[in-house]
């Protein structure tokens, strides 16, 4: 799969996985494809906590699941973590740094035939849900936890949105020339 059918291919799975385990060396493809990713004057402020044990798992999503979350555990996911470290005097790049990263690992789980969702609305929209996974997986007061991606392969085919025509968001040359 090039990347260019890969992008077209990711999507917001919210469906159950099957329980087949993700092998670590996966997980550390997705994850490396999230330590590459760019960051603003190269403050690389995005953290990961890979996730593959179940008991561990079912605690991070029993807490993003009471907001929601349609799925049942994954067999793997991954935690986003983020630091505010200026790019340089009062200027931050953090979101812009984990945004990127994310995007990245979500390609990079899609490239390896897997499903996911940027979960991020469902944890930050409540400090308590942040929180507690923070306590859970044991992560010092400096970072803050911003996302999860579940991971594994979907039972079933989720539903894809439609997005609006390139026409209404995308010109060249002039703004609104197609
Ligand atoms: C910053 C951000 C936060 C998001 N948070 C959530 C979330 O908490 N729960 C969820 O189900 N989807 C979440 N999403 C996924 C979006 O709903 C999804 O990307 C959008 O509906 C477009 O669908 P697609 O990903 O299938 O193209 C988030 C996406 C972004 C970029």
């Amino acid at each position: 799969m090039d990347v260019f059918e890969c992008i077209q291919r990711r999507y917001s799975y919210r469906g159950p996985y099957i329980n087949t385990p993700v092998p670590r060396e996966n997980l550390e493809k997705i994850i490396k494809a999230g330590l590459s990713a760019p960051s603003g004057c190269n403050k690389q402020t995005t953290s990961f906590v890979g996730l593959d044990d179940h008991k561990i798992l079912n605690s991070v999503t029993d807490l993003i699941k009471k907001n929601g979350f349609g799925g049942n555990t994954p067999p793997a996911g991954i935690c986003v973590l983020t630091q505010q470290i200026p790019g340089y005097s009062n200027v931050y790049f953090n979101i812009q740094d984990y945004a990127a990263a994310i995007e990245n690992m979500l390609l990079a789980i899609t490239a390896l035939g897997y499903a996911s969702c940027w979960i991020e609305g469902q944890i930050t929209e409540n400090v308590e849900t942040q929180k507690h996974i923070a306590e859970i997986l044991n992560i010092p007061v400096e970072y803050m936890v911003v996302g999860f991606l579940p991971v594994g392969i979907p039972e079933k085919e989720g539903k894809r949105p439609s997005y609006k025509l390139a026409s209404e968001r995308a010109w060249y040359n002039v703004f609104g020339v197609p």
